[in-house]
């Protein structure tokens, strides 16, 4: 994916460092928001990927749960798979957020395009909005890949593309109009409720996510829509080589 910010090319050092600075300056409001903007519909979706990735685990299983944020995939992964599960996110305000809730779980500061782990360290890693919001979606799989044991499971809870076009409009028209204002007013930063619609519009579709997924090395690559296709769930196994 091409890093511009307003049709400028930008590094991924910069690009990084835009997106770590912006969740942290709406993380006092991110539950909130996503919440309120999402009709609680985003908990819904998160309790999707427990019951995608739970039958999948072996006992005692290590699940390492990427960009984070405040924590409420990785809580809701440990209370209902029984996982031990560790998160990490490059935002510290974010972590912060996330240790408060839950006390058992670890969550450590780290970069998911350089994830701080050994080779198939994990039985299952999860990814929740967090791939759109890399500097390269490549990378992020490839890191993904790395760090499961072979045969293990990645689950990638991101926007997608709704599948009705009539639907895909109207859902357009809330993204980019009512979205922003709505966030801007309730967290003071426009501009990332203003990002959210323009990097959902620039990261692949279900069947090319998927696609990108075989090419990074995983088999047995499947999704299902949720929500009509507003979001969508990826679910692949680690390659054996
Ligand atoms: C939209 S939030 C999703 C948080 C959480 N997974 C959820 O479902 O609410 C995206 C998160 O990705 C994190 N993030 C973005 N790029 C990252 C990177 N390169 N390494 C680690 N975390 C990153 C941000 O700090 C932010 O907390």
């Amino acid at each position: 994916m091409g890093l511009t910010n307003n049709g400028k090319k930008i590094s991924a050092e910069d690009h990084a460092r835009r997106v770590r600075d912006m969740f942290a300056r709406i993380s006092p409001r991110y539950d909130l928001l996503n919440h309120l903007l999402s009709a609680n519909v985003d908990k819904r979706w998160r309790r999707a990927v427990t019951r995608k990735l739970s039958p999948l685990l072996p006992p005692r299983a290590q699940v390492l749960d990427i960009a984070c944020g405040t924590g409420d995939l990785s809580i809701a992964l440990f209370e209902n798979t029984g996982a031990q599960v560790l998160g990490l996110d490059f935002c510290r305000p974010m972590l912060e957020l996330a240790a408060k809730k839950n006390r058992q779980l670890s969550f450590i500061e780290g970069d998911a395009l350089h994830l701080p782990f050994a080779e198939g360290a994990f039985d299952a890693v999860t990814i929740a909005f967090g791939l759109r919001n890399l500097s390269s979606v490549e990378g992020g799989l490839e890191e993904l890949r790395r760090v499961l044991k072979p045969k293990g499971w990645a689950v990638i809870l991101e926007f997608s593309k709704p599948t009705v076009p009539g639907f895909r409009a109207l859902v357009a028209t809330y993204c980019t109009r009512l979205l922003p204002r709505i966030g801007g007013l309730v967290s003071g930063s426009r501009n990332a409720y203003e990002y959210l619609p323009d990097s959902v519009s620039r990261f692949p579709d279900q069947a090319a996510l998927a696609e990108l997924m075989r090419d990074a090395g995983f088999d047995e690559v499947v999704f299902e829509n949720l929500t009509g296709g507003i979001a969508a769930l990826h679910t692949g196994r680690r390659t054996y080589e």
